[in-house]
């Protein structure tokens, strides 16, 4: 008879942390560019324009907010975007901002045109946030003010 187990907790093989084989096949498996991107095509239309105005303005890509139930690309489109705009992606998560100076010292480490992405956003603590903390009106590095 198997053992039951409450319905969150999803077993030792999804569990336990990835390995550097899943890593790999995460690296293979995920759509590098828009165009492997599977459906969304409204977004993926919307997406085109905006990278295609950003580059020719050769100006850095404006704030995206992608929200979606887990496992629906917004991981993926975060690297795509980094991808065809020819820079860096630098990542983060709400949840490790838990001071003004976390998100300061990740801004002020970004070069010109860097994307960058804070994955679970909705938990960004409220000292973090963008209507207490003044990082986010910086202008970015190299541009005048
Ligand atoms: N539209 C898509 N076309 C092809 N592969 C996709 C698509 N959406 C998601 N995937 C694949 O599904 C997996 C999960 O996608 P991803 O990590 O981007 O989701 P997510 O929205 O960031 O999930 P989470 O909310 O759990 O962080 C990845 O391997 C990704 O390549
Ligand atoms: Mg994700």
């Amino acid at each position: 008879m198997s053992e039951e187990r409450p319905p969150h907790d999803v077993g030792p093989a999804l569990a336990r942390a990835a390995t550097a084989e899943d890593e790999g096949y995460d690296r293979a498996l995920r759509p590098r560019t828009l165009g492997e991107f599977i459906g969304q095509e409204k977004l993926k239309a919307n997406l085109r324009v905006f990278i295609q105005a950003a580059r020719e303005r050769k100006e850095p890509l404006d704030h995206c907010l992608f929200y979606s139930p887990p496992g629906l690309g917004k991981t993926t489109l975060a690297t795509i975007l980094a991808r065809e705009m020819g820079v860096n992606l630098r990542t983060t998560a709400g949840p490790i901002l838990e001071r003004v100076g976390d998100l300061a010292a990740m801004l002020t480490d970004l070069s010109e045109g860097d994307v960058f992405f804070i994955d679970e956003i909705h938990r960004l603590s409220h000292i973090v946030s963008p209507s207490r903390a003044s990082p986010w009106s910086a202008p970015p590095r190299g541009r005048g003010s």
